[in-house]
């Protein structure tokens, strides 16, 4: 057998600290439909990264909520290097124990049910999509309807059930079916059920519509209504899930204060027992590896059937053995914990600069390790080509002082950083985001 070193030559040394020359290879070969920042990653290590021109970066991004356990982890390269040894792939043809082992723990963090995987977000709102559909196939019901400046992916199905106009423009027309109404608002919701309707589908907290939670109130008046009208309950846990704030998914997060007492609301529904029907996860259940799943209640687990949907990568061993690892070091550093304490103290200090700098910051808003900086309208000192939006402009400032944050429409900012966030870290961050606001006050 041939040694390492004679399989894998070494990288090619065409860049060193080139900015110019790798922005040249994107602009020649890349489909530009990304707006990137002027930075070239090189490497990363817990929750920093450094560029090709060595300068370190405080990463309050997260790779937008991805890199749950941090850059360079051990464990994740551990994990990677033993399971490739053993078998990447196998297609779903076969039976593989990660992948049973997998679901086995997402049904225990969540509830009774079966789990399916896919390699990405929106694939895993894609299966759900065509969950409803199957479900209400016979009786004629197809209709989704989702909220106002929700995001739930960009396949067509996922833009058409996405809130947000920008995101459809150029891609009509749109695939039947999907409609939205103004989030945390059940009396729309109830007024667009139609008799065609299947499902109804919303962010525990809208993430890029702006970091906007759900309310609680909300949270249980769906349940009810889906109950009532016998239609399927998702969240999309994309973003917000996977421990973010606090709790495994949102939805337990928003209610764990009627946990106990129940909702003087809802008689009858209590938030511990509250389940949705669905839920989409990626992002950080792979920490970086691209894996996505859905999990299904138990009434509705077997309603896709053999032959009626798959993908060849879903749920390699690779990304499973992966994605348990992660969730190992999730559970046993206590990481859920970490981000509840150390995001509530962020925001509170986010929340202290609004209160100091009113003309800079207008508002804080989110839940343990998502967190949504909304900035003031028109903020006059903030330089930068005016065509690009303020959250970009301000993003900028903040790259120059070292931090990644990542916007979210045109005027919020939003940390969505690795859960192994030292409370340390996070006063720099205060501190860089102060710096930076400070100059921008009148
Ligand atoms: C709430 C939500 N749903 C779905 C998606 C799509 O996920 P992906 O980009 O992995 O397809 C995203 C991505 O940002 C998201 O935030």
């Amino acid at each position: 057998m041939l040694a390492m070193k004679e399989i894998v030559p070494p990288p090619p040394s065409m860049v060193r600290n080139d900015v110019a020359a790798v922005q040249k290879l994107f602009q020649q070969n890349v489909v530009p439909s990304y707006g990137r920042f002027d930075i070239v990653l090189s490497h990363g290590s817990g929750c920093y990264l450094y560029d090709i021109t060595g300068k370190r970066y405080l990463d309050l991004g997260g790779g937008i909520a991805v890199s749950s356990i941090g850059h360079g982890h051990p464990a994740i390269t551990e994990a990677l290097v033993e399971q490739s040894k053993r078998l990447i792939h196998s297609s779903n043809f076969y039976y593989h124990e990660s992948q049973g082992r997998l679901a086995q723990a997402l049904v225990n963090l969540i509830g009774p049910g079966k789990c399916f995987f896919g390699n990405s977000g929106v694939e895993a709102n894609e299966g759900l999509f065509k969950l409803a559909r199957k479900f209400g196939h016979d009786e004629g019901r197809f209709e989704i309807i989702t909220t106002v400046n929700s995001f739930h992916g960009r396949t067509l199905a996922g833009i058409a059930a996405t809130g947000q106009d920008k995101i459809k423009k150029g891609f009509e027309p749109m695939v039947p079916g999907f409609r939205q109404v103004p989030y945390n608002d059940i009396a729309a919701m109830q007024a667009a059920i139609s008799p065609a309707t299947v499902a109804i589908m919303i962010e525990g907290i809208q993430g890029e519509g702006g970091v906007s939670p759900a309310t609680p109130d909300y949270l249980l008046g769906l349940r009810q209504l889906c109950d009532e009208k016998n239609l399927l309950l998702f969240m999309d846990g994309v973003q917000c899930g996977h421990f973010r704030t606090g709790r495994f998914q949102s939805y337990q997060r928003i209610l764990e204060d009627f946990e106990e007492t129940g909702h003087p609301g809802s008689p009858g529904l209590s938030a511990a027992n509250f389940l949705p029907d669905g839920i989409s996860m990626a992002k950080s259940l792979g920490g970086g590896f691209p894996i996505g799943a859905f999990w299904v209640r138990a009434p509705y687990a077997n309603l896709l059937s053999a032959g009626t949907h798959g993908t060849t990568y879903g749920g390699s061993p690779l990304a499973c053995t992966v994605a348990l690892k992660v969730l190992e070091v999730i559970q046993r550093e206590k990481l859920a914990d970490n981000g509840r304490h150390v995001g509530q103290k962020l925001k509170a200090g986010l929340e202290a600069l609004a209160r100091k700098f009113p003309g800079v910051i207008h508002n804080v808003r989110g839940l343990g390790l998502m967190i949504g900086i909304e900035l003031a309208p028109n903020i006059s000192r903030l330089p930068g080509d005016a065509a690009k939006t303020q959250a970009v402009r301000f993003a900028n400032l903040l790259h120059a002082e070292g931090l990644l944050a990542i916007p979210a429409g045109a005027n919020i900012l939003r940390l969505l950083p690795p859960l192994i966030l030292r409370q340390t870290e996070a006063e720099e961050g205060l501190e860089i985001i102060e710096s930076v606001v400070a100059r921008l006050a009148d």
